[in-house]
């Protein structure tokens, strides 16, 4: 549970409490009593202050991580298995899905998602996100024409993604494969929609 948080961030809430409980407890004899008359009493009244405090540090601190913890989590890509692909014809665009296991804060679930996979050789393959980067629709191959075609507004892609009509304000957005034995794997990530650039979401 403890991991949840940087343990550069741990210490400085630890540090904190310390010199907070440190300060309060100091206040009641630095205004009255020199310094260099500090007694054994008021030793032991910082002492026992520090002591408090590292305690409540102790006892807080793996409260506040599993609390907040999640939520600081980073969103880690994994190669997820999309399948084989030996059978698909060269260059002829195929939508395929696959499983995805995803944990976002305290929600884990496993997602279906698709992709458009278009296998260029044995070795070699394109693989696009079926998402619009116009507004997030999905799109279709069709070929008759041998595009890509979005229902929504029209926008329209060629086989390489490259946007030949409507308002998408950039091409079709690749994702991050490999290919192992004809078993291709891909990174699942989402990028923000309706900008010409490619932003990770
Ligand atoms: S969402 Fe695809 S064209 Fe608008």
């Amino acid at each position: 549970m403890i991991d949840h948080l940087p343990s550069g961030i741990y210490l400085s809430i630890a540090l904190s409490f310390a010199v907070a409980a440190v300060e309060v407890s100091g206040d009641s004899t630095t205004n009255s009593v020199p310094r260099a008359e500090m007694t054994r009493r008021n030793f032991l009244k910082r002492i026992t202050g520090l002591m408090s405090a590292l305690v409540a540090a102790t006892l807080t601190v793996p409260l506040v991580g599993a609390i907040v913890g999640p939520s600081f989590r980073r969103k880690e890509l994994k190669w997820a298995t999309v399948g084989n692909i030996s059978s698909l014809v060269i260059g002829q665009p195929t939508k395929m899905k696959f499983p995805f296991k995803t944990e976002d804060a305290y929600l884990r679930e496993t997602v279906i998602h698709e992709i458009w996979v278009i296998r260029r050789s044995s070795t070699q393959v394109a693989v696009f996100s079926p998402i619009c980067t116009h507004l997030g629709c999905r799109y279709s191959w069709y070929p008759e024409t041998a595009e890509f075609a979005c229902p929504c507004h029209g926008s329209i892609y060629s086989i390489d993604g490259k946007v030949l009509g409507g308002p998408a304000p950039r091409s079709l957005d690749t994702l991050p494969w490999k290919l192992e034995k004809d078993v291709l794997y891909v990174e699942w990530e989402q990028f923000k929609v309706g900008i010409p650039q490619k932003i990770r979401v």
